[in-house]
């Protein structure tokens, strides 16, 4: 007998918080300078166009961390004897199969509770692996790791695994908040397994941001499409000019849609209309690199003490190491 069907979890259910989305938005796109939360580029489109990016030569994050996956799975599953796994920022949870693998071979896994903003994403994977997995109970939610932390389910000895240097996508404040929240989540003894790129050459970085194909140019502008249709938005997509760069401070990636014209923007669902001044700027998404010392500090101040730090190796003729795979337990 096979038992390969899913629960899911709503926390963002259509129509429910409509103030305070709106409230967002009215403050992001009223804010000086103009700024999003990448939440918003996941819509199906941009999700299946994040899907492509990961595929790009370019795009270096996903391989590097698949292949330190592959080479510390088992490790990771010994190391915590983990039942329950939680994915935040789960996505498609390709590369996730190889971790759910080794803790299935163990004999341990008794949970799987993907989390993600995007429910057509989440709920095909969580359907894929319920099949994948006979009997595994696969308990999917559909919420905000800004907000919706603490309805994660609590049963069993978890590991929350946080891959794809999601984690970049943070400010420094809100990345504060964001492993603050996570600590108090957790109970101690419980694991954290975080990827996080690491610093490297730029031109390298670059790339992977400003891909020859422009996938990355379309997953970027595509967030435009998103505020026209939900907020009922006229926003000229044509009149904005793709805009990735490097913040040598700050270290990381910070991708901006610039206006080349002046224009003027109505949003009926906000009662709102706003301009954008010639070149003005509307950011939609940082990508931080990290340095070992760094994210190690911060793990700390979280209340985390990192147990293992792996590394993939750049390409060859290089000693940077490429992107990290850490797993941290909460003290
Ligand atoms: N973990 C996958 C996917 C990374 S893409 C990988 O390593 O390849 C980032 C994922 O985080 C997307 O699936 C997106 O929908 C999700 N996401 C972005 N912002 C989110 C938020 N605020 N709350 C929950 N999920 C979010
Ligand atoms: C999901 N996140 C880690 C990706 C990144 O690399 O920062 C999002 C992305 N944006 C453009 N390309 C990929």
């Amino acid at each position: 007998m096979t038992d390969s069907s899913f629960t899911i979890d709503a926390h963002i259910e259509p129509g429910a918080d409509v103030d305070a989305i709106k409230l967002e938005m009215v403050r992001a796109l009223t804010s000086t300078p103009k700024k999003l939360t990448p939440k918003w580029l996941y819509d199906d489109r941009g999700s299946e166009l994040f899907d492509e990016i990961t595929k790009l030569t370019e795009y270096y994050p996903t391989e590097a961390e698949r292949s330190i996956l592959a080479e510390r799975a088992k490790d990771i599953a010994e190391i915590t004897g983990a039942d329950t796994l939680v994915e935040l920022g789960s996505g498609t949870s390709d590369k996730t199969r190889t971790l759910l693998d080794a803790f299935w071979d163990r004999g341990l896994l008794r949970r799987f509770v993907p989390f993600d903003v995007s429910e057509a994403t989440l709920i095909e994977a969580a359907a894929m692996l319920a099949e994948r997995y006979n009997g595994l109970d696969v308990h999917a939610v559909v919420g905000d790791f800004n907000q919706h932390l603490p309805k994660l389910p609590a049963e069993g000895r978890r590991m929350i695994a946080f891959l794809g240097s999601t984690i970049g996508n943070f400010h420094v404040e809100e990345r504060r908040a964001f492993l603050g929240a996570l600590a108090d989540t957790l109970e101690a003894g419980e694991w954290l397994l975080l990827g996080a790129d690491l610093v490297k050459d730029v031109d390298r970085i670059v790339k992977a941001y400003n891909d020859d194909a422009g996938i990355t140019r379309d997953f970027t502008l595509n967030v435009l499409e998103v505020l026209n249709r939900e907020f009922d938005g006229n926003l000229p997509i044509d009149n904005f000019d793709f805009v990735p760069l490097w913040d040598p401070t700050e270290e990381r990636i910070d991708i901006r849609l610039r206006a080349a014209t002046p224009c003027v923007a109505r949003f009926d669902a906000l009662d709102l209309d706003i301009n954008f001044g010639e070149g003005e700027e509307l950011r939609v998404e940082v990508s931080t690199k990290f340095r070992r010392e760094g994210i190690t500090a911060e793990l700390a101040d979280a209340g985390f003490e990192v147990a293992e730090f792996w590394t993939a190796d750049g390409p060859s003729g290089t000693d940077e190491a490429d992107f990290s795979l850490i797993l941290a337990r909460r003290v």
